[in-house]
């Protein structure tokens, strides 16, 4: 792997990093203005810097070997240099006038395509980097609604606020609980006597325009319009949608439920009630959402399955991608062996993700 010195023959001035999140429960409901919660995962994305001689910006990623050099007026370019071009540009225009060209090094344990929120690490740790670099005031939940609004006009995915607040403001060893609609939060213990397992399913997910993500979430704003709220949030008895046209119907009820699960969940409830929050979650997403696919079904199925497991569900934004588990503490090792292993004979190869190895 080639360091920021051998890149650009020069050693960096600054750095920053940012993690990526596994989102325990609140699925699809940061965009309805709803609740959520997360944790960081221990992976993190780090980028260096330093300022740029020749004119022009210089980014290049590590896990990528790939380098691209573009001057603040061009058009965006393609591929991870998109999320880094597109933090500049709405940094300057929000700070009022451009940045002097940097020279950024990325290199991320990020896994990629599992619904861990790679690109939302990526932002964040380049806003932070820019931050540190350019001595700009600038706090976290500002560092967050930018690096969103990258996501939105430069990958094309019309997504909520959750990924970036996670990135920016959450650790390991606690829940980030957002209301996404006041952004108020409280970072709260994990249920006694548990932890996280995260599982890749080996299916690859990618939500950019064109996958059902952004039209789950039309859907959601058509629901909504229908019923005469601002938002689904506002919606709190589930026999409210009842009435609405399928699919939207469907839609709207794994919202409102998702959303009651979570408030549930913040009372402080116990691992085992947790784990049927997680259980009925995945329901939801599945048979009223839509959103996850045979793969992720099987791997849920066989940790719900699983002596030690409380509860099980697909994570991040679906078509693919990681589950989340509430194990027992001490287990996880025994159970992750054991799960993978039945995944792998039903024809699957998933990996353990959290804890990292
Ligand atoms: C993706 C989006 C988030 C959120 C989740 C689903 O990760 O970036 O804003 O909507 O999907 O909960």
């Amino acid at each position: 792997m080639m360091d920021f010195q051998q890149i650009f023959g020069a050693s960096p001035e600054t750095e920053a990093s940012a993690p990526g999140r596994v989102n325990l429960l609140g699925e699809h409901t940061d965009y309805n203005d709803g609740f959520v919660l997360p944790t960081a995962i221990p992976q993190r994305t780090t980028v260096q810097l330093g300022l740029s001689k020749d004119g022009q910006h210089q980014f290049y990623s590590a896990e990528f070997d790939e380098q691209v050099s573009i001057s603040g007026e061009d058009t965006a370019p393609e591929g991870f240099a998109s999320y880094i071009f597109g933090c500049i540009r709405l940094l300057e225009e929000s700070i009022g006038h451009s940045l002097q060209p940097v020279n950024l090094h990325v290199t991320s344990k990020v896994p990629i395509g599992s619904g861990l929120s790679s690109s939302a690490a990526l932002e964040v740790a380049t806003l932070k980097g820019l931050r540190s670099l350019f001595g700009l005031a600038l706090d976290d939940v500002q560092v967050a609604q930018l690096g969103q609004q990258a996501e939105i006009q430069y990958a094309g995915l019309n997504c909520g606020i959750m990924d970036q607040m996670a990135s920016s403001l959450a650790g390991t060893d606690s829940m980030l609980f957002l209301d996404t609609r006041t952004l108020e939060r409280r970072v709260l213990a994990f249920p006694a006597d548990a932890e996280i397992l995260v599982i890749d399913s080996g299916v690859h997910h990618s939500l950019a325009a064109g996958s059902g993500y952004n039209q789950r979430r039309a859907e959601c704003e058509e629901a909504a319009r229908l019923l005469g709220v601002k938002a689904l949030r506002d919606i709190t008895d589930p026999q409210a949608v009842e009435s609405l046209p399928e699919p939207l119907r469907k839609r709207s009820r794994h919202v409102v439920t998702e959303d009651n699960r979570v408030l549930e969940a913040v009372e402080g409830v116990s691992a085992k009630r947790f784990g049927e929050l997680m259980n009925a979650s995945h329901a939801s997403q599945r048979d009223d959402y839509e959103v996850s696919v045979p793969e992720v079904d099987t791997l849920v199925a066989i940790l719900q399955e699983t002596p030690g497991v409380f509860g099980a569900r697909l994570t991040g934004g679906g078509f693919g991608g990681a589950c989340v588990a509430l194990v027992e503490v001490g287990k996880v090792e025994e159970i992750s062996r054991e799960v993978l292993e039945r995944y792998m004979r039903s024809g699957y190869a998933g990996r353990i993700l959290v804890p990292e190895v």
